[in-house]
């Protein structure tokens, strides 16, 4: 069997490039009869860029609606809140003692903050905090702790899934002796949707405020479309799909051949405002009921609650014997 296993960062509204990027590989992934899948709130990671408590309890609430709206099945995988199992805190910690502080220096959301510091002439570690910087150390846990050999993510979260690995391989070095303890994950990355573009082009990110809202209301998908940034051809004009990330986003969600009619069209010189309308058709086409859904089971937080709940039992039937184990290993034993 694969065990296919990947988490959403519990701070803002889900949008399409999770979507793309993850949920919808996630899923699909998880259908397959021989796959073991395990997907997460991930609410700890959440608390090291926010904190402000009720947008980080409305995310998670969001972000578990999502999945089942897309199609999750809860039975069939293991699905659960990243704080729900303490065990990946602790086992965070036995993998921050094993891992080399040059391994995080070159992490790339901590370099981004200190390139930005360096620039307007700051402190380099200026507003960085421990959680920002061993953030790679969380992620390791999360992956490592269920033995996952595959990890549906988007660009932005392969480096984090090769240090997981690094981290693994040095652990299992030093308290192996031969049995491995940690499997080592591989990023499964999808090429077309690897980065999705947001509004303006750029990476979709909450942190760029470019973002198309998966579940926005009908008009809110409207006016977020209409933002889309295009260049200055008229009605008429040929269009260069391959320099347009209105484009890239068709792409995302369009069958071959709907694809290529979209391409020729275009080239023949089809108004944006109509490539506009076309890309909402098609978002509409995939998400639609999905949206319905996400509407009730939002309503429903107490459902929510008892589904996480099982999920986490579950997880933890993993995660204690393992962590046992894991904490034999590097000595910490009774003296009984
Ligand atoms: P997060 O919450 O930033 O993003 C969730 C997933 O969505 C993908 N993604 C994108 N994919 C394509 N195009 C985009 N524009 C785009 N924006 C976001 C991300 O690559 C990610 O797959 N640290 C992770 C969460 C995490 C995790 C894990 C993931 C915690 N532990 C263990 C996998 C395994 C994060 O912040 O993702």
């Amino acid at each position: 069997t694969t065990r296919i296993l990947t988490g959403i960062t519990t701070t803002g509204t889900p949008h399409l490039g999770n979507y793309a990027g993850a949920i919808r590989p996630a899923i699909v992934a998880s259908r397959d009869p021989h796959a073991d899948s395990f997907y997460f709130l991930a609410d700890y990671h959440a608390l090291i860029k926010c904190d402000d408590p009720e947008r980080i309890q409305r995310s998670r609430l969001e972000i578990a609606a999502t999945w089942l709206a897309c199609g999750l099945d809860a039975e069939k995988t293991t699905f659960y809140r990243q704080s729900d199992i303490p065990e990946i805190t602790e086992l965070t910690w036995l993998l921050t003692c094993v891992t080399a502080k040059g391994l995080l220096n070159r992490a790339h959301a901590y370099k981004a903050s200190v390139d930005k510091n360096l620039e307007v002439g700051e402190d380099p570690d200026a507003g960085v905090t421990m959680g920002l910087f061993s953030y790679p150390v969380l992620m390791a846990a999360d992956i490592l702790m269920f033995n996952a050999n595959k990890v549906p993510v988007g660009r932005d979260q392969i480096q984090h899934v090769e240090m997981a690995r690094d981290i693994g391989q040095r652990f299992n070095h030093l308290f192996g002796r031969g049995s491995e303890f940690f499997t080592l994950p591989e990023a499964v990355v999808e090429a077309e949707v690897a980065t999705l573009p947001g509004l303006d082009g750029r990476k979709m990110s909450k942190s760029y405020d470019n973002t198309i809202p998966l579940f926005g209301s009908a008009r809110q998908l409207k006016d977020a479309i209409a933002r889309i940034i295009t260049d200055s051809r008229e009605p008429g004009e040929p269009k260069d799909p391959d320099s347009s990330h209105l484009f890239t986003l068709y792409q995302a969600f369009a069958a071959p051949e709907q694809l290529a009619g979209f391409r020729a069209d275009l080239l023949a010189g089809l108004a944006w405002g109509e490539a506009k309308q076309r890309l909402l058709q098609l978002l509409e086409n995939e998400l639609g009921e999905a949206r319905e859904r996400y509407q009730t089971l939002i309503a429903r937080p107490l459902d929510l609650e008892d589904i996480l709940q099982a999920g986490a039992a579950k997880a933890r039937r993993i995660a204690t014997p393992f962590l046992g184990e894991l904490r034999e290993a590097v000595g910490l034993r009774s003296f009984r």
